[in-house]
């Protein structure tokens, strides 16, 4: 059940903490500077050759924020919409790896993706929740991301853990093309370690219902990033559209003053999320909003200069630019929630939704 809490939504944002630790559990060696992912041995990617991920919705924007940080890692990759894949994926041969990212591991599109990119001879591995789904029982490998059972319809927990594996098996992946770990994991395993702290410190004082009840009434709500933040905005809009029935769309920071600021007003707030990745060309993108007189929310740590030039601020712990929009996007998931509860909407099951989509 929902225990102490309102929604299922709300619990599955709070076990967050848990979800990252079950995922990582056995999975990193911070001692040893290793990551072992039980399947597959050192070695197993030397002969791959590209990295294609397929996956949709939610799970598109951990499949992006995944590929994202295997191009960083210098690996050729790229994520594609499942439902988009069989007119738009690029050449696949018997080098390319094929990713499919699936909670529910029951997602048609998704199944669609992966049984052609197999039928042309790509290897493939599914990310999933859902032990014996049929992602997992037809791909060549599957790495479990063991988050537990999510039942509100928007997945939260899902993501995070989803976007935590794909880091590790990105690492892995990089670690056999180049014959070496990739130069950041040193840093980044300890810091990977400390997320399910990270996240726990973030949960017990976040400024989230504050800044829902703020900007209660506005006309549209949209979510800048850049990089690994590109993703978090996307799924920042895409959570907030799906449980508040209100207008949200996600951008690069950098695209803002190609249309989107045509659309910016005083009621047109604008979360900025700031991964530590090029923050001073974000945080000309958000004034170039504030100008306009939208309102601000910079979602950065303390003491980040976009606090001091912001309207607003939800702060995130310090941490690695892969994993900083990991933590920011927490952040967005409650500012959703609080929305949806003062709009007294049907938060675990938005209309028009289900849990898993098996139709095309
Ligand atoms: C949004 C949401 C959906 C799913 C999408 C894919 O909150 O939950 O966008 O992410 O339908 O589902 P799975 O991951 O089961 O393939």
């Amino acid at each position: 059940g929902k225990g102490e809490y309102d929604h299922f939504m709300l619990k599955e944002i709070y076990e967050q903490p848990t979800a990252l630790a079950q995922a990582l559990e056995g999975r990193i060696d911070p001692e040893n500077g290793r990551i072992a992912l039980e399947n597959f041995e050192p070695g197993t990617f030397a002969d791959i050759s590209s990295v294609q991920f397929v996956a949709c919705g939610t799970s598109y924007h951990a499949a992006l924020y995944g590929s994202l940080a295997l191009k960083q890692a210098g690996v050729q990759s790229t994520a594609l919409l499942a439902n988009e894949y069989s007119v738009s994926a690029p050449p696949i041969g018997d080098d390319t790896l094929v990713v499919a990212v699936t909670q529910s591991g029951e997602t048609a599109d998704t199944l669609n993706a992966m049984r052609h990119a197999k039928a042309e001879g790509a290897s493939t591995v599914t990310v999933t929740n859902v032990v014996g789904s049929t992602a997992a029982r037809e791909a060549d490998e599957a790495l479990f991301i063991r988050a537990g059972p999510e039942i509100g319809v928007a997945a939260t927990k899902t993501f995070s853990s989803q976007a935590v594996m794909l880091t590790l098996l990105g690492q892995r992946i990089a670690a056999d093309l180049q014959g070496e770990v990739p130069a950041n994991l040193e840093s980044l395993l300890p810091e990977l370690e400390a997320m399910p702290d990270s996240l726990e410190a973030l949960l017990e004082q976040s400024d989230a219902e504050a800044i829902a009840e703020r900007y209660e009434n506005s006309q549209s709500y949209f979510f800048i990033g850049r990089g690994l933040g590109f993703p978090v905005a996307l799924e920042g809009a895409l959570k907030f559209k799906e449980i508040t029935y209100e207008h949200a769309e996600g951008f690069a920071s950098g695209e803002l003053k190609h249309g989107p600021l045509a659309l910016v007003t005083p009621d047109t707030p604008v979360f900025a999320v700031f991964n530590g990745v090029e923050d001073e060309k974000t945080l000309k993108n958000a004034e170039e909003a504030q100008t306009r007189g939208a309102p601000v929310v910079a979602v950065c740590p303390d003491g980040h200069r976009a606090v001091d030039i912001a309207d607003a601020h939800l702060a995130i712990p310090e941490t690695e630019p892969d994993l900083a929009g990991l933590l920011a996007n927490v952040q967005l998931q409650l500012v959703s929630y609080y929305a949806a509860d003062l709009l007294d909407r049907p938060i675990d099951k938005p209309r028009n939704l289900a849990k898993s989509v098996t139709v095309e």
